[in-house]
C-alpha cells in the first residue's frame, strides 16, 4: 500500500520517521509500533486531529484515549500535580507497557479524556515510537490501531486491513514484541486500581505498591448509564467467530468433536501467547472459522491479561 513505510524496529530509519512527524504536526495520523501493540496517533493538544482518531476507528467518544510522551518532561505539563506514587512507578516502569490515569491539566483537550477530569499517560519504549515522539516533539494520543471492537494490530497489516487509508501514514517495524496492551493503573484511586491487565504484571505491581486491586463491577455501573465504561466494554477484541473458554484440554477436544459432527468449522488456540493471540485470532477469523475454542490460561503474570481479553472476546467482559 501507498501509505506503508517500512522502518527497522532496532534502529529507525531518519527520514521515515521525520515524515511522520512531519504529519502528526500538521494534525494527521500516523500508526506506529510500541512495545505492546500498533497505535493510531494524532498530536495530542489538537482537538481537531484528535478527533479524526474517533473517526478512522468507528470509537465512540466517550472512550478516552492514552497520550504517550517521549520523558517525564514532556509528561509533567499535562497533569495537574506530581505525586510520590507517579514519580516511584514511572523510575520503575517507564519506559514500558504501564499507562497510569492522573488527574489532568487544563491544557489537554476534552476531546483525549472523553471530557473526563483525568487523562492516562505512557512512555512506550520501541525505538520507532521514541524516535517518533522525540522527533515530533510533541504528546501523542494514540489508542490502539484497528477499528473499535476488532481485536489489537499487532502487526502493520492488521492497521492496514482495518483502517487502510483512513490514515495518512502506517510505520511497519514488523510484529510488536508484546503483543498484548499496556496496564492500565488508576492512581485516583487508593489504593490504585488496575483498570485493564496488560504488559506489566499485577505482582510487578504490587512489589513496589505493596497494595494494588483491580476494579471490580465497572461494567454494572456503566449499564445503569447505558453505555460501558472505559476499557470495560463487554464484547471488546472480538473476531467475528464464536469465542468459546475452557480451563481444561479435554473439554475443549470433545468439544472441537461435537461441533465438528455438527459440521461446524473449527479454530483451536490451546497455547495461547501475549506475542500470538490477536494475531491468531484475526487469522482463524480470515481462515473462514465459526468457533474459536480457546484454553484459558493461569491467572498468573501476563495470564491475567490473556485472560483479560479472552473473556472479552467471548462477550463475558474482563477477568474481575
Ligand atoms: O498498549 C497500549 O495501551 C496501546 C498502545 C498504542 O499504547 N494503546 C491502547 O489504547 O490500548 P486504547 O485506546 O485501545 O486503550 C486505552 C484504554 C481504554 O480502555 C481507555 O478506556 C482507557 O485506556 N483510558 C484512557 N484514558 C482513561 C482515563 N482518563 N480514565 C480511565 N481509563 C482511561
Ligand atoms: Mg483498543
Amino acid at each position: 500500500m501507498k501509505n506503508v513505510l517500512k522502518v527497522d524496529p532496532h534502529a529507525p530509519q531518519r527520514d521515515a520517521i521525520t515524515r511522520a512527524a512531519k504529519i502528526l504536526q500538521g494534525g494527521g495520523l500516523v500508526a506506529f509500533p510500541t512495545e505492546t501493540v500498533y497505535g493510531l496517533g494524532a498530536h495530542a493538544l489538537n482537538s481537531q486531529a484528535v478527533r479524526k482518531i474517533f473517526i478512522a476507528k468507528e470509537r465512540p467518544d466517550w472512550d478516552p484515549l492514552i497520550v504517550h510522551v517521549r520523558d517525564l518532561h514532556m509528561a509533567r505539563p499535562l497533569m495537574k500535580r506530581l505525586s510520590a506514587q507517579f514519580e516511584m512507578l514511572t523510575s520503575r516502569f517507564w519506559p514500558g507497557a504501564l499507562t497510569l490515569v492522573v488527574e489532568k491539566a487544563e491544557q489537554v483537550p476534552g476531546e483525549v479524556t472523553a471530557h473526563r477530569p483525568t487523562v492516562a499517560l505512557r512512555m512506550p519504549w520501541h525505538p520507532v515510537a521514541a524516535a517518533l515522539l522525540a522527533a515530533a516533539n510533541l504528546p501523542v494520543a494514540a489508542p490502539s490501531a484497528n477499528r473499535f471492537g476488532r481485536p489489537s494490530a499487532t502487526r502493520a497489516k492488521h492497521v492496514a486491513d482495518d483502517l487502510g487509508d483512513r490514515v495518512d501514514l502506517i510505520l511497519d517495524a514488523g510484529p510488536t514484541p508484546i503483543g498484548v496492551e499496556s496496564t492500565v493503573l488508576d492512581l485516583t484511586r487508593s489504593p490504585p486500581a488496575i483498570l485493564r491487565p496488560g504488559g506489566v504484571t499485577r505482582e510487578e505491581l504490587a512489589n513496589v505498591l505493596g497494595d494494588v486491586t483491580i476494579a471490580r463491577g465497572v461494567e454494572k455501573e456503566s449499564a445503569a448509564v447505558g453505555r460501558a465504561a472505559p476499557g470495560m466494554a463487554l464484547k471488546h477484541y472480538a473476531p467475528s467467530a464464536r469465542v468459546e473458554l475452557f480451563d481444561s484440554p479435554d473439554e475443549l477436544e470433545a468439544r472441537a468433536n461435537e461441533l465438528r459432527e455438527g459440521r461446524q468449522r473449527v479454530g483451536k488456540i490451546r497455547d495461547v501467547r501475549a506475542d500470538t493471540l490477536f494475531t491468531r485470532l484475526r487469522a482463524l477469523d480470515a481462515a473462514g472459522a465459526e468457533v474459536i475454542l480457546c484454553l484459558l490460561p493461569p491467572r498468573e503474570g501476563i495470564g491475567l491479561a490473556l485472560r483479560d481479553r479472552l473473556l472479552r472476546a467471548a462477550g463475558k467482559g474482563g477477568e474481575q
